[in-house]
């Protein structure tokens, strides 16, 4: 890929500050991972609506949405999937910037690529989620009939069944959708954000 050359920073009158204190709350990323099936859309898409409904400013990014317009030229190919993950970060990055509570829920299944999008942005605004639930929960689930495809070996290098899936070590927060209900991880991830004055 040809490098951008001759390009310089065009600072803007309004930054991230003033739109936050329009917004009356600060801005950050909410970085959900986690397997296909593990519940990262519908905590995602249920915690967009509660923040909503609390007056914060929110904006949704999804694998399968995404997938359908920015990045409708990646596979699933280690190399596609660091990409993918390094333009959502990039997008995400201008969301926060934007002064917007960013919901990002990805496979994301490299650690490193993860890391890359925590450091695009400043301390605190990169709260990594992980939507824990085993292959076994996830395949039962199963709710696109994609494991199924998986063990027939009609879709290859599926997370989880023939492709890694690498685990956060030390997430903001983990909810164990083996064992919580969608509520409750949708108020375990609230309950975070208040403690850490992300909310009042
Ligand atoms: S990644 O790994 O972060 O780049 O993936 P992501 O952009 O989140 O896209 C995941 C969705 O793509 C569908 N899908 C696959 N997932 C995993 N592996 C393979 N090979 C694959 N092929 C298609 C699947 O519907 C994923 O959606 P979710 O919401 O995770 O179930």
């Amino acid at each position: 890929m040809a490098k951008s050359e001759n390009i310089v920073w065009h600072e803007s009158k309004v930054t991230k500050k003033h739109r936050q204190q329009l917004n009356n709350h600060k801005s950050a990323v909410i970085w959900f991972t986690g397997l296909s099936g593990s519940g990262k859309s519908t905590i995602s898409v249920e915690l967009e609506k509660e923040l909503h409904s609390m007056g914060v400013c929110t904006y949704r990014l999804d694998g399968d949405n995404i997938r359908h317009g920015l990045n409708k030229n990646l596979g699933f190919s280690p190399e596609d999937r660091q990409e993918n993950i390094r333009r959502i970060g990039e997008v995400s990055k201008l969301m926060v910037d934007a002064g917007l509570f960013t919901l990002s829920a990805f496979i994301s299944p490299y650690r490193e690529d993860r890391d890359e999008v925590r450091k695009l942005v400043e301390d605190g605004e990169f709260i990594e989620v992980f939507v824990d639930a085993s292959v076994e929960t996830c395949e039962s689930r199963d709710p696109k009939g994609l494991y199924k495809k998986a063990r027939a070996g009609e879709i290859k290098g599926f997370t989880g069944i023939d492709a890694p899936y690498e685990a956060p070590v030390n997430p903001e927060i983990t909810v164990d959708t083996d064992n919580l209900s969608l509520e409750e991880s949708v108020e375990a991830i609230v309950t975070y954000l208040k403690k850490k004055g992300y909310l009042e």
